[in-house]
């Protein structure tokens, strides 16, 4: 058992600066994720929740504070550095727009590994392996704006999860899908929690926060543990 957690953040402050105006979207915010585990992360909108998916994925450098995944510090990493550090141990799902839109349902999914340089018989048999865990096995060759929003979910995780990473992270995931198809993809985003994956999920929904093992709540850039 690795007994370092998969992601610590501590201190973190980020402020947008537009023009002249300057919006503090994180104040101090904490958190750590243990390997296996869901957790689920609530609060009013504007709080600073995708701020701190997008520095915990190293998307967005922050104004102050860190982020350390499995013992690795990667805020201050060069982007380069930083970027491969993310697609080797980061998988992040959002609302929408996850996908390439110029790439077949097959293209997308084995984009990462690609990147990764995985030799072309890997790229193959985990792109098959994922397409039938996703029930997206017939869909190998489909071009993505084709997709519905449940199908082209289920390819977003796909591309999140190609490179087995230590942490997903999912904003808002089932924001646009019905409840039935939303309970489809969180429980494949569960399937991989199981084998030992971080799992945060943003959400405005109750019932998706019920099913994590933890619940937190951002306020004001800074994360509160819930009631
Ligand atoms: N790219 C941006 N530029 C300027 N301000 C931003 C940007 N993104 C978010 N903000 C501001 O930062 C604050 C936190 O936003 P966000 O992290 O999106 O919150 P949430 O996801 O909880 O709704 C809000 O006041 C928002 O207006
Ligand atoms: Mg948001």
């Amino acid at each position: 058992m690795n007994a370092l957690p998969a992601v610590e953040a501590r201190g973190l402050y980020h402020i947008y600066r537009e023009a002249e105006v300057e919006t503090v979207a994180l104040r101090g915010a904490e958190l750590t994720l243990e390997a296996g585990s869901w957790t689920s992360l609530m609060g009013p909108s504007g709080s600073g929740k995708s701020t701190l998916v997008h520095v915990l994925a190293g998307l967005l450098e922050p104004s102050g504070g860190s982020v350390t995944i499995e013992g690795e510090d990667i805020t201050r990493l060069p982007a380069p550095d930083r970027a491969r550090k993310r697609r080797r141990t980061v998988g992040i799902v959002l609302q929408r727009d996850n996908l390439h839109p110029l790439l077949d349902v097959a293209g997308n999914v084995s984009l990462p590994l690609r990147l990764e340089g995985r030799p072309a018989d890997e790229v193959t048999n985990r792109v098959e392996e994922l397409l039938g865990r996703l029930s997206l096995g017939d869909r190998a060759g489909q071009r993505v704006v084709q997709l519905s929003g449940g199908e082209a979910q289920r390819v977003a995780i796909g591309v999140a999860v190609a490179c087995r990473p230590r942490v997903l992270l999912a904003d808002e995931p089932t924001g646009e899908l019905d409840e039935a198809t939303a309970g489809a993809v969180l429980d494949l985003l569960d399937g991989f929690r199981r084998e030992g994956t971080a799992l945060l999920t943003v959400t405005h929904n109750p019932l998706v926060a019920q099913r994590a093992d933890r619940r937190l709540t951002m306020r004001d850039g800074e994360v509160v543990d819930a009631a």
